[in-house]
């Protein structure tokens, strides 16, 4: 595999051309990002890092009958990855209360949803991501209706595999972010799985293991993925 120019560069990863038509090569930079771009800070290691831990959570989920984007780590911080029509749409499963949904509705953080909850929004930072429902993504032609369905299903899916994963490590998945898209004719998840987009927290002292960490100012970022990453028993160079 041969890497070729960038074809653009997003707030924690860039995604360049290869010699293969239908492959991209993402790279996932140390840039950290929040409140759509607001807050920047560059953390050594976090791309190293997030691409050992997506490597590993894409293998999981594929090995757990999820199709994904992944191909194959390729270096310390790049993965190659399936070319995609993304969705321009994030889908969220939140299955304890944190972050936007606390704010929308004024609930307290850490209380458990049950069943989860599923949010669309829609990816867009100088809108701050608003949140749309299937009616939006229809009538504004952003996914057919059976995408809908199948982004919906596998969003789910992820959730009874992930949430067990982390469970055996000690850790309480909180809520997650994926983003879809064609290949093919088919649906597939098109993300990355790392600590910059879920939360995560212990499950005994209920300590933030996440990205949380960068937007509350907490300190100790790379550290936390770090310890989640050995939890998981994955090596880290
Ligand atoms: P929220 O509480 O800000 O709506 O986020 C819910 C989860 O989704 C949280 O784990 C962060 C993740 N997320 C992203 O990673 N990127 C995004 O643009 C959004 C809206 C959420
Ligand atoms: N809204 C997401 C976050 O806070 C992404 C971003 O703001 O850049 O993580």
């Amino acid at each position: 595999m041969e890497k070729r120019e960038q074809l653009y560069a997003g707030k924690a990863k860039s995604v360049f051309l290869c010699d293969q038509p239908d492959r991209l090569v993402m790279e996932f930079r140390d840039d950290t990002s929040a409140f759509d771009g607001e807050k920047k800070e560059k953390l050594a290691r976090k791309g190293l890092v997030n691409n050992y831990f997506n490597a590993f959570i894409m293998e999981h989920l594929a090995a757990a009958g999820v199709a994904t984007h992944f191909v194959e780590r390729v270096s310390a911080t790049a993965s190659l990855v399936k070319r995609l029509d993304m969705y321009p749409v994030e889908c969220v499963v939140r299955n304890v209360t944190a972050g936007s949904i606390c704010r929308r509705l004024g609930v307290a953080e850490g209380q458990d949803l049950d069943p989860p909850t599923f949010e669309f929004f829609l990816k867009n930072d100088a809108l701050h991501d608003p949140m749309v429902n299937e009616y939006h993504i229809r009538a504004f032609g952003w996914a057919p209706e059976a995408a809908v369905a199948r982004m919906k299903e596998q969003t789910f899916l992820v959730n009874g595999i992930l949430k067990a994963l982390f469970r055996s490590a000690g850790l309480l998945l909180v809520d997650y972010k994926l983003e879809f898209g064609a290949f093919d004719g088919e649906v597939l998840l098109g993300d990355e799985f790392s600590p910059d987009g879920c939360r995560l927290w212990d499950l005994e002292t209920r300590q933030k293991m996440d990205k949380d960490r960068f937007r509350q100012g907490l300190g100790g970022v790379v550290e936390a993925y770090e310890e989640v990453a050995g939890r998981l028993g994955i090596p880290l160079p």
